[in-house]
């Protein structure tokens, strides 16, 4: 009584914090989930023969896949896999993601999509946990709903059901340390140079010098309920030298020279790019400080189109 499975798909050991707490919790209650990483499928356990899935990944890299979860997401891709393949399976998907990547949560989307697309049946839709705000705002919330959806398939009585809320809170913080953080910053931000080499990167594009600017009665700076409802009007989120090697104080020509984003790839964007006047741009946080987070806040005029 009480089987399923967890499995999960962690680089720097977040994911694997939240899935070893789901199975304890689930234990508290009577259950007995097995723990696998994604990448066990086929050799601890397959898919196909499961009843129901709990998933908790992450995504690494440039929207790439944990080491123990990327052959799990080749596997689920290949072309002859039956349109039915999971039709016995019901599953759900928590991921972890930075919105400071153009490629946020791309891999926990991906598994979520491709599963229901093999004929598996969602318990309720994917959750997004953003490090930058707080994985715990997301996970909490997202734990609680598992637990009552399990609960109910799994009658549990109420009074057991207590030991869940009595049980810590999950502890996200303390998985990586602040030498660890900067570590894989620096090899993100390394990554990042690389990807420019040979692509017409930042290098020899000409900054203009920033000069003053009267801003208009509707701008993002100053706020609108238009504007800040519009979806469209989202400027999209880059890694940094992209941004800066974009920014410009002049309205560009329609038939300017300067590619869009120097012509370096821009993963995640589906809407056709359009100009607009960047007007300033400075920085929220100190780059050289020790915060790993840096922040470039930019100021852009819509030219009156809106
Ligand atoms: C080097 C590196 C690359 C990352 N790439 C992405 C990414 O492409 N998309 C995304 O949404 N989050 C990205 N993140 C954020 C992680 O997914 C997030 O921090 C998550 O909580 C990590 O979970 P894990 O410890 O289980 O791997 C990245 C984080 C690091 C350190």
């Amino acid at each position: 009584m009480g089987d399923f499975l967890i499995a999960y798909g962690s680089q720097t050991g977040q994911a694997e914090t939240i899935a070893k707490s789901v199975k304890e919790k689930s234990e508290l209650i009577g259950l007995a989930p097995r723990l696998f990483t994604l990448d066990e499928n086929e050799k601890k356990f397959n898919l196909n023969e499961e009843k129901l899935c709990v998933i908790i990944v992450s995504s690494t890299g440039d929207g790439d896949a944990p080491d123990n979860a990327a052959r799990f997401v080749r596997r689920i891709n290949r072309r002859t896999l039956p349109e039915d393949f999971l039709k016995s399976l019901e599953f759900v998907v928590l991921g972890l993601g930075d919105s400071n990547y153009s490629s946020y949560q791309l891999i926990p989307r991906k598994i979520d999509k491709q599963l229901a697309n093999l004929g598996a049946k969602r318990l309720f839709e994917c959750g997004e946990a953003d490090d930058q705000v707080g994985l715990e705002l997301v996970v909490e919330p997202w734990i609680d709903r598992l637990f009552k959806i399990l609960g109910a398939k799994f009658e549990i009585p109420a009074e057991r059901m207590n030991a869940i809320t009595e049980s810590p809170n999950i502890k996200l913080n303390q998985v990586k340390s602040e030498e660890e953080k900067k570590a894989l910053l620096e090899k993100r931000l390394h990554d990042e140079e690389s990807d420019d080499e040979g692509k017409g990167g930042v290098q020899g594009v000409e900054m203009l010098i920033p000069q003053h600017f009267d801003y208009p009665e509707i701008s993002l700076l100053k706020g609108s309920a238009a504007l800040s409802a519009d979806e469209n009007l989202r400027v999209p989120i880059a890694p940094q030298p992209f941004i800066v090697s974009s920014v410009s104080h002049k309205k560009l020509p329609e038939n300017s020279k300067l590619e869009w984003q120097n012509a370096c790839k821009m993963p995640g964007v589906v809407t056709k790019p359009f100009q607009v006047l960047v007007v300033s741009a400075g920085f929220v946080t100190d780059p050289f400080s020790k915060k790993i987070k840096t922040k470039r806040m930019i100021t852009v005029d819509f030219g009156g189109q809106i």
